[in-house]
């Protein structure tokens, strides 16, 4: 079972760092493909790579991927163990700009592989681009923050960007309430 997960991701993957859809991919040093665990119940997907995820091809390693481990960390979930981390689109967007809809929609098939091949029982969307992609495009974030929706099988919330709580931490008050909904799902879910 896990080696069947590990080999389609990895096939996922290989197309992926291969990807030439959008302009993004001129750009780029590294593919963000995502990482954690394979068995993971709680996926986490953010927007995009910065600087930092970019020179290293690895996601939410630069300041807000610090903060966010930290606050995985604070529900007992971390990407060693127990949590897979992703993004809407896997190149960087230059400056660090929000990646367009258009953008995003032609890298949803690689998130949708993801998903497909990990099967979390949650998925969290870590700010207002992710909530755009994944619930409703018309959504704000400060709306539907803590809030849970069921779709086919999965259980969606979100919760902010860990980069726009470093910009604004009277924030992270209505994080934490977040962080602690999604503990009691987990608990709720048997998971
Ligand atoms: N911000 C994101 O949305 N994703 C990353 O991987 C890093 C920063």
């Amino acid at each position: 079972m896990l080696e069947d997960k590990l080999a389609r991701w990895n096939k996922v993957k290989e197309v992926c760092l291969r990807c030439r859809a959008c302009p993004l991919a001129a750009r780029r040093t590294n593919v963000v493909f995502g990482e954690g665990v394979l068995e993971s119940k709680v996926m986490f997907v953010g927007e995009g790579p910065g600087e930092q995820e970019d020179l290293q091809g690895r996601p939410f390693v630069g300041p807000a991927g610090q903060l966010l481990d930290r606050m995985l960390a604070a529900i007992d979930l971390d990407r060693n163990k127990n949590a897979m981390i992703c993004n809407i689109v896997k190149c960087r967007p230059p400056g660090n700009r929000t990646p367009t809809p258009e953008e995003g929609q032609k890298c949803l098939p690689f998130l949708r592989a993801q998903v497909d091949i990990v099967r979390p029982r949650i998925i969290v969307c870590l700010g207002a681009t992710a909530v755009r992609h994944i619930i409703d495009p018309e959504a704000f974030i400060t709306r539907v923050r803590g809030q849970w929706l069921e779709r086919k099988g999965f259980w969606i919330t979100a919760t902010y960007h860990p980069a726009a709580l470093l910009r604004d931490p009277s924030r992270k008050a209505e994080a934490w309430a977040d962080l602690k909904s999604i503990r009691d799902k987990i608990k709720e879910l048997g998971l």
